[in-house]
């Protein structure tokens, strides 16, 4: 069975038929609009052979034995760099993503069960995270993520890992179907800062829980006492795409005005190059390069250098 099959299967099966045709007519669509991918499919299907295995092992998602030519291998697999969320190891070869994205799991993971859930992992990238939920019970995970070549690097990673129950939809949240919802718990790690109006992502998140269904959010702060929010003049750490930046205060009336209750915020964690870095596999600028030069806790555009807050929230029965 294909990425693509096992993608519609578990829709089906979750949602009815409808609604997997539909859903996955949209996804190969979008796919098929990055002119890369018919180049990234056909490197997908050289990977070796291997037998298909996963589990993560300090936090690293190690998949599928080791193969016979690791150096071919490692080739194969920075056609499909940038690799920012990991670690991964695949058919033994190590991926050093730009982000150890197990330390953000680290900071999570004690203070959520996710037994038997079935979540929707907004913004998964490569739905590296989607692993870390199944190893702690989740009983499916569907990741959406509109990056194509986030989605690549999941079909290289099930390559390597067999068809789990963790699933990616090419996909922005918008434009998924209404029907697509009642999940028990919904991850929003990254994504609430590029979005102009964060209540209406926060809105848009909650319509997807059932009624006492549970929110992750994971977003960039302001540090401060004081309900305020920054809105980046133009750049922000390098990135183009940064909203709003909401102090403590701030995130929560955001929270309250969109009707989420049991608010607990969980951590507050500056970022460090041991947790951001450029690697191998990820050549280009990261932290580092995002930081001012002469004083760390400033970006290069002399704004409060990043500041990350994990917040858990709950629908209301
Ligand atoms: C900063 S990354 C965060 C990835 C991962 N969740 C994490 O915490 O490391 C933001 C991700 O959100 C995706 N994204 C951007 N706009 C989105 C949208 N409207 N709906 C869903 N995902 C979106 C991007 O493609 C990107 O992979």
């Amino acid at each position: 069975m294909s990425v693509t099959e096992s993608l519609h299967l578990a829709l089906a099966e979750a949602f009815g038929g409808p609604l997997a045709d539909a859903l996955v007519e949209q996804h190969d669509n979008w796919l098929n609009r990055h002119g890369n991918w018919p180049a990234w499919c056909q490197m997908r299907d050289t990977l070796p052979a291997v037998t298909q295995r996963w589990r993560l092992q300090d936090g690293c998602l190690t998949a599928g034995e080791d193969v016979d030519q690791p150096d071919l291998l490692t080739e194969q697999l920075k056609s499909f760099i940038p690799w920012r969320k990991g670690p991964v190891c695949l058919g033994g070869v190590a991926i050093d993503t730009e982000w150890r994205s197990d330390f953000k799991w680290t900071r999570l993971a004690r203070h959520i069960n996710l037994r038997d859930e079935q979540v929707l992992d907004v913004g998964a990238g490569n739905a590296y995270f989607g692993w870390c939920m199944l190893a702690a019970g989740a009983r499916r995970v569907f990741g959406c993520d509109p990056t194509q070549l986030f989605i690549a690097q999941h079909e290289v990673i099930r390559h390597f890992a067999g068809l789990a129950a963790n699933h990616l939809i090419a996909a922005r949240l918008e434009d998924l179907p209404p029907a697509l919802s009642g999940f028990d718990r919904v991850f929003s790690m990254g994504v609430l800062y590029h979005r102009r109006d964060p209540l209406e992502h926060l809105n848009a998140l909650k319509a997807r829980l059932r009624p006492g269904g549970g929110l992750v959010l994971e977003t960039l702060i302001l540090d401060g006492p004081d309900d305020q929010v920054l809105v980046p003049p133009d750049r922000y750490a390098n990135m183009r795409n940064v909203h709003a930046l909401p102090t403590r205060q701030r995130l929560e009336s955001w929270l309250q005005a969109s009707g989420w209750t049991a608010t607990e915020w969980i951590d507050i964690t500056a970022t460090t190059s041991a947790e951001q870095r450029r690697t191998e596999w990820m050549p280009f600028h990261s932290l580092s390069e995002a930081l001012s030069a002469d004083d760390p806790t400033l970006t290069r555009e002399g704004l409060p250098a990043p500041l990350r807050a994990i917040v858990l929230a709950r629908k209301p029965t």
